[in-house]
């Protein structure tokens, strides 16, 4: 009977993990999707070779609040996001930039 249970509780664990892992491919093909829809161009495809303005390839993997800002509002000549993309968007748009290798 015991065994059963602690089997159970890993089974769900193992399930948990999945779950999440599926979650996060899915939110980055998201952003990847709206990244080439709103980002692509001026920041470059695969945020490789931008047209201008910022190389993505060099923002810091580790500044998620200042990713979200910036994107929010607006940095100089980078138009706000906020009235076009939603939150979840925009943690969809982090997961992908977090998928692509820094290339310092
Ligand atoms: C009209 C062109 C343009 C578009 C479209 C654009 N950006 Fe930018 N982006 C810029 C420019 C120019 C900068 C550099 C701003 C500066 O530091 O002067 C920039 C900077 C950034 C930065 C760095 C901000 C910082 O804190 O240094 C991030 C992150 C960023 N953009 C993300 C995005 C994302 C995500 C999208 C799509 C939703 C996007 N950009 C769409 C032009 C654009």
């Amino acid at each position: 009977m015991k065994i059963k249970k602690q089997f159970s509780l890993i089974l769900f664990g193992f399930f948990f993990v999945l779950n999440a892992l599926a979650d996060d491919t899915n939110s980055i093909a998201l952003g990847e999707k709206i990244y080439q829809q709103y980002c692509s161009s001026c920041h470059g495809a695969e945020m490789k070779n931008p047209q201008w303005g910022f190389d993505l390839g060099k923002f810091p993997r580790d500044s998620k609040i200042r990713f979200i800002d910036s994107v929010t509002y607006g940095k100089n000549a980078m138009p706000p996001w906020e009235d076009v993309l939603s939150k979840d968007q925009l943690e969809a748009l982090w997961s992908y930039l977090q998928s692509v290798p820094a290339s310092l």
